[in-house]
């Protein structure tokens, strides 16, 4: 009898390590990894990731991440400062990191009306340059970048926020001097100095339906031309609560997938109160910190880390769906520490908005995340 008990419980000691074995096996424990045959799972990355000094972020980014985008050092005022200096240094190493650790790379962004220079728009005088003299900039930036970092860099954000939000397109210097087909000039040049990267049109909002059809106007009224666009890329700055409602950014995505292929470029998911009624009508000023904008300074209480993790599921069970449209989802960062929504709209809070504390630890949504492609 006694003979029989042990039988028993070494069969059931082997079933049980062999369902353990099994389960570690086909539960991944990397974002890459639990996404590998639905896309790219992204991180925005700054300087310190890249040049060696962030040890805390560095082995995340590896072991998660197989797609990057600077958060900063390609934007107009890092790389070209002034008229006649490049400053290479920040974004050779960006491409080098990707390129050691065999990842698909961004260029974030070309040409914007933010964080680009005023001398960029004015002759050596001051005044506005004409039509002619900034296409000739603008043709000479994209074109000395594209092909420093040709065959390298895989992705560009090409054009960057040129809409309103009713899908009109913004009055930016851009679009003053040059006129609407400074968007498809871009394309042109940037397709001109590396024929194999994927070029997008990147906005923020653009689960706004008029917004989107702005999109789907221009991208698709450039495409027609016959100059070539890959598709569009969809910020993603979120805010816990449904906010956006998954359904307009689905909707969004099905317009998007007509023309080419779809990005998520910029996700975070905002936990903290809406600061927006604080603050004045030029939204580049930021609101007045004050406690109620900034209740979790010691932690996020479970109810609010719930709903984070409802979010991302919401979004992520989207994007999932439409995987074949879809050959990204990046995030704005890798830990909440790093996160530009510590910041913005309001200077000096503690947000949450991303996978990874501040520690560096996986956050709950980050394990949920890579626990639902092997529900489906
Ligand atoms: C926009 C830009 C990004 C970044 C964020 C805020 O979404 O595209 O480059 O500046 O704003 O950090």
């Amino acid at each position: 009898m006694k003979k029989k008990i042990n039988g028993f419980y070494a069969i059931a000691a082997l079933l049980m390590v062999t369902m353990a074995c099994q389960k570690s096996t086909t539960e991944p424990v990397t974002l890459q990894e639990a996404y590998k045959d639905y896309f790219y799972i992204g991180a925005a990355l700054n300087t310190s990731q890249y040049n060696g000094t962030d040890q805390r972020g560095i082995p995340i980014v590896e072991k998660h991440f197989n797609s990057i985008t600077p958060e900063n050092d390609l934007k107009w005022e890092k790389i070209h400062p002034q008229s006649d200096v490049f400053n290479f240094e920040q974004a050779d190493q960006f491409v080098e990191f990707g390129e050691k650790n065999d990842m698909f790379i961004i260029g974030h962004t070309l040409v914007w009306h933010s964080q680009t220079p005023n001398w960029v728009f004015e002759d050596e005088n001051g005044n506005p340059l004409t039509r002619d003299a900034l296409l000739a900039r603008m043709k000479d930036h994209i074109t000395t970048i594209v092909t420093r970092y040709k065959g390298r860099i895989n992705g560009w954000d090409v054009v960057n926020e040129a809409l309103n939000e009713d899908g009109s397109m913004r009055e930016s210097k851009w679009y003053n001097i040059i006129g609407p087909d400074f968007v498809e000039k871009a394309f042109e040049y940037a397709h001109a100095a590396d024929p194999d990267a994927e070029l997008y049109y990147n906005d923020y909002n653009l689960y706004n339906a008029a917004k989107a059809d702005g999109a789907v106007r221009l991208v698709k009224s450039i495409q027609e031309k016959g100059i070539h666009v890959t598709g569009i890329g969809m910020q993603g700055h979120y805010s816990i609560n449904g906010n956006p409602k998954p359904e307009d950014v689905e909707a969004s995505i099905i317009k998007f997938g007509e023309l080419g292929v779809v990005a998520v470029t910029e996700l975070d998911i905002d936990v903290l109160p809406p600061a927006f009624e604080y603050m004045g009508a030029d939204i580049s000023m930021r609101a007045e910190l004050r406690d109620e904008l900034n209740p979790y300074t010691e932690g996020m209480p479970d109810s609010i880390k719930q709903a984070q993790i409802d979010s991302f599921v919401d979004y992520f069970n989207i994007y999932l769906k439409h995987s074949d449209k879809i050959n990204r989802v990046t995030t704005w960062g890798v830990t909440d520490g790093d996160s530009w929504k510590n910041g913005w709209p309001v200077s000096g809070r503690t947000n949450y908005a991303l996978l990874f504390d501040r520690e560096g630890k996986e956050k709950e949504v980050a394990k949920e995340l890579m626990k639902l492609p092997s529900k489906k």
